[in-house]
């Protein structure tokens, strides 16, 4: 066998456990046989690049960055549907159909209304050529190169009778299980929440970075076939076909002849649907022959054959039990209601902030009385009212807590702000343990081991109290705990020392300075360069550092000042950690690529990608997506993608090799 041969055997099979694996979950093979098979294919695709695929599976990954997306005008616009909130009017709709189709006999297909953003993907000989969002449905944006990463979505497809062009249909999801997991790392690290799995969908699908995207694991149904010559002549049939085509396609969809069949699904689903693995937020109904449609036709703005019934949003009325007030990392002090469990959008709801004092106040709780709660398209549960009528009289309307639940502390708070906040940060256990267990995390210190239980034991046998007192531990002290073997021991211990290779600007990130998130401690490490220097900056100094608000620079110059951190800091120097940026990174910012727009291609030897993009930026540069016109050169590494090739010789873009380069930024 050829290597060419044997390239096209593996993407072949790579296509088919795809396919299995992320439309039928049920994969034939097991993760690590599929992994042999695709660094084999990766290892020869290196080997001979004159064989290079954009759409092999190996690239699946997003290689490619995009900044800002071209538009596209949609071959057929794409028009939305007419929306129902009663069986009653979907009735109505069906009657209309009926009358328009002048007695003849007519099916409908029911189907689930998916709750993410609908995107369009063109293919040509069986292989995605453009995916598009719906934009203000006349034009979208590209997005491609993320769609690619979207394993479910057929790149090449399976051999089957579809036509040579055609445009597939279809809503970008995120399923819940990905969703709630996204959110809980968002809120550790303080960035803002999404709302609703779609609001993360469309939002990962504008990212700008392919890769990013596919890390989110991101899934796609699709419920719409067009093209001039569609194989089959109703829309079930054709759908059926897409899925044989490698396609994943609503499982829920089922043919209706009656307007009590129609109910019918509308009473089945309407709780059904809460077992589903994505967000959905009603249902569709189309007139099932291609025929037909056409002789229905269109109003202004919506096909006359669809409708769309919304479900109500997921609300309930419950019994309050009680509300804690829990002191968190920070000192912010949430009072949550704790509710009698009820069922809703198919996870039992037992809890729900209340947030702050304001948001409490406004909805004037008493004890035991019964709240509305919803949980539309949202995963956290929100207390939306209280049901007065039910009130028990004399109840006592609930306070806020004036001292810390934990500590006992008085709190206080900020004029003009909503937070109380305990103060006694240093004697207050919750705000102890979790700078510990923040420190350790995975993107700060990766201290592997210590987690929010171990954080806690090691305070609550006085070893640590603050993140320099972990450098301290012994294998003895740790190896006596209780549920900790030698083994645990150790595994802390390397933690510890290999986190001393931790680049500043996580250390930054790891001390639990006040609105300091991950990005912030990125741009105030790059910007102050070292502890030192930050330790010795003034208010308005830290002002000055890009994106540095004055609510920030009073935090983190508060925080320099107080003895307990100085001294905490002190000792983590002496430790041995970072404490200032590494050399590569401090060399000075040049000038010699001021105003040059560069794209970056292929693979390289002294840097990463994501390197070389900061090199640029450090120089006065900018890096770019995609090759124009207007691109000054491009950093070629090895195996440039061949489409990107043939565009810079027909625009004449010189291409800089990977030494080349190092040179003109005197590297
Ligand atoms: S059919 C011309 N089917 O709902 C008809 N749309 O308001 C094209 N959607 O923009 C749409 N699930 O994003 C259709 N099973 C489904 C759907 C669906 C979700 C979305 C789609 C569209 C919007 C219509």
């Amino acid at each position: 066998m050829t290597p060419e041969e044997r390239i096209l055997e593996l993407r072949n099979e790579l296509n088919k456990h795809n396919h299995n694996y992320y439309v039928l979950n049920s994969p034939e093979i097991s993760d690590k046989e599929f992994d042999m098979l695709m660094k084999e294919l990766e290892a020869l695709e290196k080997e001979h690049p004159e064989h290079f695929d954009p759409l092999s599976p190996t690239q699946r990954v997003g290689s490619d960055l995009t900044k800002g997306f071209e538009h596209i005008v949609h071959e057929r616009p794409m028009l939305s549907l007419a929306n129902t909130y009663t069986i009653g009017e979907v009735d109505e709709w069906f009657d209309r159909v009926k009358k328009g189709l002048e007695g003849q006999s007519f099916e409908i297909t029911g189907e689930m209304k998916y709750d993410g953003t609908s995107i369009s993907l063109t293919y040509e000989g069986g292989r995605l050529v453009r995916a598009v969002t719906r934009g203000d449905g006349t034009q979208g944006d590209d997005v491609t190169a993320n769609v690619k990463t979207i394993r479910s979505i057929p790149l090449v497809l399976q051999p089957g009778d579809w036509p040579e062009k055609f445009e597939i249909r279809g809503e970008i999801l995120m399923p819940w299980k990905v969703f709630d997991e996204l959110n809980k790392e968002r809120e550790y690290n303080e960035e803002p929440l999404f709302a609703n799995p779609r609001n993360a969908a469309s939002g990962t699908l504008k990212t700008q970075d392919p890769r990013e995207v596919s890390k989110r694991r991101l899934d796609a149904i699709f419920y719409y076939l067009l093209s001039d010559n569609l194989p089959y002549d109703t829309h079930y049939a054709n759908m059926e076909a897409a899925r044989t085509w490698g396609f994943k396609v609503s499982g829920e969809m089922k043919i209706l002849h009656t307007v009590e069949e129609v109910d019918a699904y509308i009473d089945y689903w309407d709780t059904a649907r809460k077992e589903l693995p994505v967000a959905t937020d009603g249902l569709v109904f189309k007139v099932n022959s291609l025929r037909q449609q056409l002789n229905l036709g269109y109003t202004a703005k919506s096909p006359r054959w669809a409708v769309a019934f919304k479900f109500n949003p997921e609300n309930a009325c419950t019994k309050l039990r009680f509300v804690s007030f829990e002191t968190g990392r920070m000192g912010i002090v949430t009072p949550v209601a704790n509710l009698d469990p009820v069922l809703l959008s198919g996870t039992i709801v037992k809890r729900a902030s209340l947030h702050n004092a304001d948001i409490m106040k406004e909805l004037d709780i008493h004890e035991n009385d019964w709240l509305y709660v919803e949980k539309g398209g949202e995963i956290i549960p929100k207390i939306t009212g209280v049901d007065t009528s039910r009130r028990e009289s004399g109840s006592k309307p609930i306070e806020f807590v004036s001292r810390c639940p934990v500590c006992d502390a008085p709190l206080v708070n900020k004029e003009g702000d909503a937070a109380w906040i305990c103060p006694n940060k240093y004697g207050c256990r919750p705000q102890i343990t979790g700078r510990i267990e923040h420190f350790c995390a995975r993107r700060m210190m990766n201290i592997d081991g210590v987690g929010e239980e171990t954080a806690e034991l090691l305070y609550d046998k006085g070893l640590v109290k603050t993140s320099a007192d972990l450098y301290d531990l012994t294998k003895d002290q740790l190896s006596i705990l209780d549920r900790f073997g030698d083994k645990s021991a150790e595994r802390i211990l390397n933690g510890l020392e290999a986190s001393k290779q931790v680049p500043f600007e996580r250390v930054v990130y790891a001390l639990s300075i006040p609105n300091v998130g991950e990005t912030n401690a990125k741009r105030v490490a790059k910007s102050v360069k070292s502890m030192e220097r930050m330790m010795a900056m003034s208010i308005e100094e830290l002002q000055a550092i890009p994106d540095v608000g004055p609510i920030m620079a009073q935090g983190i110059y508060d925080y320099l000042r107080d003895p307990i951190n100085i001294e905490n800091i002190r000792r983590l120097s002496e430790a041995g950690l970072q404490m200032q940026l590494s050399e590569e990174k401090m060399l000075p910012e040049g000038t010699a690529l001021e105003g040059k727009s560069i794209v970056i291609s292929g693979t390289f030897a002294h840097h990463s990608r994501e390197e070389y993009k900061e090199l640029i930026e450090a120089n006065g540069g900018k890096n770019v997506g995609s090759i124009s016109k207007k691109t000054s050169f491009v950093l070629a590494g090895e195996n440039m993608g061949p489409a990107k090739y043939e565009k810079c010789q027909k625009l004449g873009i010189p291409l800089v090799s990977e030494s080349e380069f190092l040179k003109m930024i005197g590297q």
